[in-house]
């Protein structure tokens, strides 16, 4: 099993170019199923979670060729409507799959995602939401088992908590339904923003009339379309957050810098300088990290997917930090392996106590989910001394090319069999 060798604590400098978005892609990959044309995607990242991805769409008839860093998926004889647990047990973005095999099959047999190690994720609000749409379901033996004889028809749907999947997967399924559909309490992660503008673009009717609230006309023809996928938003955030906990200089490129607000605010807020251009940030790390309160919440609020990272720049503040997990109800995986190498967290319900002034000692670590890996590195990067990361499979679902991207910015960090 493969792991990483990181050797703290060095300063990064240079530039860090942001590959494109693994969350946007995966929705936009399934919404692909909607067609029987061809649609060609640009930007797509090179990790794991994709591959998984693009194989369930493969199993599902999809025909996949590369062609440069270009992805071309042509649906001409996509036929199938099984997804498997195989595919779908690693990678809960899977469930995805079922909006857009209904509204063009009409019935489908999708696996559930499953357990995972952040909490239960469930997909009750998916289910509800579509049988509002006309589908009925059964669960049965780990698979959702959904039909709609008469076609989906369009309907007004609330959804009763905010739930960026869920979003993803009504808004594919709405634009084969008969008439109009209104959702609402709507995510509005940039990703279902890219989402959407792909739909629009394939020749769908789907416009946010408020801000949590979308209408989407249903239509019954979709075209050929070339698509460039938005940068990864984790991935910069995280590289930000690198840079701080190094008191590094990077500069972060290829990003749309009002995409990471709330991100920019909080590091500003921390100590960090940060230089805003067209489609780069450069971040200055300061030595001087003050505390703060976070709370995780769906966006436009400090994401859950980098309340890992920002924790260990938090260890690194003058005073007690408070970070307040409200997305996931296990989402502090990491907390005990940052324990081991010094850091003194303590963890009550969904929040965490972060004592400051902490120097990381090097050890050896075990990743147990993407984000809880990553944050390891960084802890990592600070450390005088080796430090040794194992399970970092966790780690390379979501981010790609990580140890070249950080050794030509000054890290010395290598990957081992
Ligand atoms: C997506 C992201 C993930 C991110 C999360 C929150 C992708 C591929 N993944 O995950 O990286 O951490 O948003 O920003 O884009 N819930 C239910 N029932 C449901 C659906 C969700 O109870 O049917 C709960 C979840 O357990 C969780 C909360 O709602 O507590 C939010 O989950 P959701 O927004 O759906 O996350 P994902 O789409 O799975």
């Amino acid at each position: 099993m493969q792991k990483l060798e990181v050797f703290g604590a060095n300063k990064l400098r240079g530039q860090i170019k942001i590959s494109g978005s693994k969350n946007a892609s995966l929705p936009i990959l399934a919404a692909t199923l909607l067609t029987n044309k061809k649609i060609i995607l640009k930007n797509l990242p090179k990790v794991r979670d994709i591959e998984t991805m693009l194989s369930l769409l493969q199993s599902l008839g999809s025909e996949i060729k590369f062609d440069k860093n270009r992805t071309i998926i042509n649906n001409f004889q996509q036929n199938k409507k099984f997804a498997s647990y195989n595919l779908v047990k690693t990678m809960r973005a899977g469930i995805l799959v079922l909006g857009p095999l209904l509204a063009k099959h009409k019935s489908a047999k999708v696996s559930l995602p499953g357990g995972c190690a952040i909490g239960t994720r469930p997909v009750d609000i998916h289910l509800k939401a579509l049988s509002k749409l006309g589908v009925k379901y059964k669960i049965d033996q780990g698979y959702v088992i959904a039909s709609a004889p008469k076609g989906l028809k369009g309907n007004k749907i609330k959804f009763p908590k905010i739930s960026v999947g869920a979003t993803e997967n009504l808004i594919i399924a709405a634009n084969f339904a008969r008439g109009i559909t209104i959702l609402s309490n709507c995510a509005i992660e940039p990703e279902i923003k890219d989402l959407v503008n792909f739909l629009n673009e394939m020749g769908c009717n789907i416009k946010w009339i408020s801000k949590r609230k979308i209408k989407i006309v249903g239509v019954s023809e979709i075209r050929e379309i070339s698509y460039k996928v938005m940068f990864d938003r984790i991935e910069a955030g995280t590289y930000l957050i690198a840079a701080a906990v190094t008191e590094g200089n990077l500069k972060i490129s290829n990003i749309i810098p009002e995409i990471l607000k709330t991100e920019i605010d909080v590091l500003k807020r921390l100590g960090s300088k940060i230089i805003i251009k067209k489609k780069e940030l450069q971040i200055i790390g300061n030595k001087k990290i003050k505390s703060t309160k976070i709370k995780t919440s769906p966006y436009p609020g400090f994401p859950t997917d980098l309340q890992a990272q920002i924790m260990v720049l938090l260890c690194k503040a003058n005073k007690s930090s408070v970070i307040k997990e409200d997305i996931f109800e296990n989402r502090f995986m990491h907390v005990a392996e940052l324990n081991r190498m010094g850091a003194k967290i303590l963890i009550t319900g969904n929040k965490a106590v972060i004592q400051g002034n902490i120097n990381f000692a090097p050890a050896e670590l075990m990743a147990t989910d993407l984000r809880a890996s990553v944050s390891l590195i960084l802890a990592a990067l600070t450390a005088k001394g080796k430090s040794v990361i194992n399970r970092i499979y966790h780690l390379d679902r979501g981010y790609e090319n990580i140890e070249k991207k950080l050794k030509k910015v000054g890290a010395k960090i290598r990957r081992i069999n």
